[in-house]
C-alpha cells in the first residue's frame, strides 16, 4: 500500500482534500545535491545507467521538495539508443546523435519492440532500487517520448527551433515516416510494459514538440500511435502530454488517456467549459512564474486551482528551469499541499 496516494486517488477521480503536486524536471539540476552526483561524473549519460544513482536522485525531491510523486531519472533517449541511436548530452547545447536517420536502410537497420526494449536493463534496474527505498511513500512515475518527439532527434540528430527537417520527412517521405512511427511505437510499448513490470504506478507519454506540428499533422502522425500506445497500456493509468499541442485537444481528450497534461498556454476555464469537468487534468503553471514573488506565486496557483476545480495534479505547463530559485519551488510546494478545497 502507497502511504501518499494522494495522486493515485486523484487519477481515479475520488474526492480528495487537495490537489496532489509534482514538478516535471523536478529531479535535477535545481537541486544542489543533484548537481554534486552529477559533477562528480564523467557526464549525463553515466548518472542515467548508473541504477543505484539515478534511484538515489529520483528520490532526492521527495525528500527535499515533499512532493507527491517519485519521477523516475532517465532520459526520452534512451528509446533512440536501444533502438541502434547512440546519444551524448553536450554540456549547455543539449542532446546530440552522432548518426542520424535519413533512408529506408537507416530505418529498417533498427531494432525494434521487446528486443529492443529488454536492453534498457539500467531503467528496470533503478525503478526496483527505487522502489526499494522509496518504500511506498510516494508513487513512482515511469515516461516515455511519444514517436513523433523521438523521431525529431533521430533525424534532426539534435535540438531546433523550427525541427524543419524531421517535419519535412513526414512530407517527403510519408511512407518512411510512418514506418519509423510504428517501429517506435512498438519500442514505446514494450518499454513502459516493462517499466510497469519493474514497478512503476503511472506512465506519462512526454510529446515535448507537438507543438510544431497543425491539427492535420497531429491527426494523421501522432494520434493514431498514441492512441496504440494508451490502448496497450492497461495496468496502469497513463498521462498524456503534448506540449504546445492547442489546435489538437479534441482529438487527444478523445485518446483513452486518464489524465491530458496541460501546458500553460491553456487557459484552466476554457478547458473545462470546452471538454467538461469530469476530465482528469494536470498542469500547468508557467515555469518562469517561479521566477516571481512569493505573494505572485500564491496567488497564480491559488487561482489555477480554483479554475480547474477538481480532478487537478498541480503541476508546471513545463519542465522546471535549472536556475529557478529553490526557495520559490519550495514555496510553491508547501502552498499547495496546505491548500483544502472547499
Ligand atoms: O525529473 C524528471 O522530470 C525526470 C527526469 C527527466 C529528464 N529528462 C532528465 C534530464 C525527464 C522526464 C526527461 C524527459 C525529456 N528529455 C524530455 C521530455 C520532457 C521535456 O522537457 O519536454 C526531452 C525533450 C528530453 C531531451 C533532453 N534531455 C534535453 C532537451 C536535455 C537537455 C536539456 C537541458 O535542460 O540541458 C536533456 C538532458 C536532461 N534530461 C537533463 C535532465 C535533468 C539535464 C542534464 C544535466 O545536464 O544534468
Amino acid at each position: 500500500m502507497i502511504q501518499n496516494d494522494l495522486l493515485l486517488r486523484t487519477i481515479r477521480k475520488e474526492k480528495v482534500e487537495r490537489p496532489p503536486i509534482w514538478l516535471m524536471r523536478q529531479a535535477g539540476r535545481i537541486l544542489p545535491e543533484y548537481r554534486a552526483i552529477r559533477s562528480s561524473l564523467s557526464g549525463f549519460v553515466e548518472l542515467v545507467t548508473t541504477p543505484h544513482l539515478a534511484a538515489e536522485v529520483t528520490i532526492q525531491p521527495v525528500d527535499r521538495l515533499g512532493v507527491d510523486a517519485a519521477i523516475i531519472f532517465s532520459d526520452i533517449l534512451v528509446i533512440p539508443e536501444c533502438m541502434g541511436l547512440p546519444y551524448e548530452l553536450i554540456e549547455k547545447k543539449g542532446p546530440y546523435f552522432p548518426r542520424t536517420i535519413s533512408s529506408a536502410a537507416d530505418i529498417s537497420a533498427l531494432e525494434q519492440g521487446e528486443v529492443a526494449a529488454e536492453k534498457l536493463d539500467y531503467v528496470f534496474k533503478a525503478i526496483e532500487i527505487t522502489k526499494k527505498s522509496l518504500n511506498d511513500r510516494v508513487p513512482l512515475i515511469g515516461f516515455s517520448g511519444a514517436p513523433w518527439t523521438l523521431l525529431c532527434y533521430m533525424i534532426e540528430g539534435q535540438g531546433s527551433k523550427t525541427f524543419s527537417k524531421a517535419k519535412g520527412f513526414l512530407y517527403k517521405e510519408t511512407k518512411l515516416a510512418h514506418q519509423l512511427l510504428q517501429k517506435l511505437t512498438d519500442t514505446i510499448i514494450a518499454y513502459l510494459k516493462l517499466k510497469i513490470k519493474a514497478g512503476v504506478d503511472v506512465v506519462q507519454v512526454f510529446d515535448s514538440w507537438a507543438g510544431m506540428l497543425d491539427k492535420q499533422l497531429y491527426r494523421t502522425f501522432c494520434i493514431p500511435y498514441l492512441k496504440q500506445i494508451v490502448d496497450a497500456i492497461q495496468d496502469v493509468p497513463v498521462i498524456a502530454f503534448s506540449k504546445g499541442a492547442f489546435f489538437s485537444l479534441e482529438d487527444i481528450t478523445e485518446l483513452d488517456a486518464d489524465v491530458i497534461g496541460l501546458d500553460w498556454t491553456i487557459d484552466p476555464s476554457e478547458f473545462r467549459s470546452r471538454f467538461g469537468k469530469e476530465c482528469v487534468v494536470q498542469g500547468n503553471l508557467d515555469p518562469c512564474a517561479l521566477y516571481g514573488s512569493k505573494h505572485n506565486i500564491e496567488a497564480k496557483a491559488e487561482n489555477l486551482i480554483k479554475s480547474f476545480e477538481a480532478h487537478h495534479i498541480f503541476n508546471l505547463g513545463h519542465g522546471v528551469y535549472p536556475d529557478t530559485p529553490l526557495d520559490n519551488v519550495k514555496h510553491l510546494v508547501n502552498f499547495v499541499k496546505q491548500y483544502k478545497y472547499q
